[in-house]
């Protein structure tokens, strides 16, 4: 596989998810292991968005279908594994829908992995009915993410489904 080519950091967002969703389909299409497709994924997305501080998946662990438990990802060591109930992740998990929040120190029961988050983006992997795992994306500035990254990061999973 050749290099990806950087996306230019000063695009507008939707000029970013045009360019982004087929780089990552390309990524994945000549590799079948699943970490380092995964693991691309996450670098892929964090090297797009200057506002992103971390970007990674928690998948459901299957030994303890209880916990999530930290997948690849790209940015400060987080917390390894959450207990389904509290939190953004385990929000999107339980609604099965993409939970976005503009503000974290406003989301009731919001697990702090990194003191400095300020937003956050959670999508939920959908595989036969079921959330088999979530990306999760943090922000340290307020109000990072709206509709259109619900849009187009959802848009992104359905594309990388087949890996999963
Ligand atoms: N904030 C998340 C925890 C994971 S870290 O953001 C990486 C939550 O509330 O579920």
């Amino acid at each position: 596989m050749n290099a990806l080519q950087q996306i230019n950091i000063e695009l507008p967002k939707e000029e970013k998810f045009r360019i982004l969703i087929p780089q990552v389909k390309s990524l994945i299409e000549d590799e079948d292991n699943f970490i380092a497709n995964i693991s691309n994924i996450t670098s892929a997305i964090k090297y797009t968005f200057d506002d992103i501080s971390w970007v990674g998946f928690y998948f459901i662990d299957k030994s303890n279908p209880g916990q999530l438990v930290l997948g690849p990802f790209q940015g400060k060591v987080a917390c390894t594994r959450i207990a389904i109930g509290k939190g953004v992740c385990s929000a999107s998990v339980l609604k099965k829908e993409t939970i976005v929040v503009p503000d974290v120190e406003k989301f009731p029961g919001h697990i702090y992995c990194d003191p400095d988050a300020r937003s956050e983006i959670v999508i939920p992997v959908i595989k036969n009915n079921d959330v088999i795992a979530v990306l999760d994306i943090d922000s340290n500035k307020l109000n990072t993410f709206d509709d259109t990254d619900k849009k187009k990061f959802e848009v992104l999973i359905k594309n990388i489904l087949s890996i999963f």
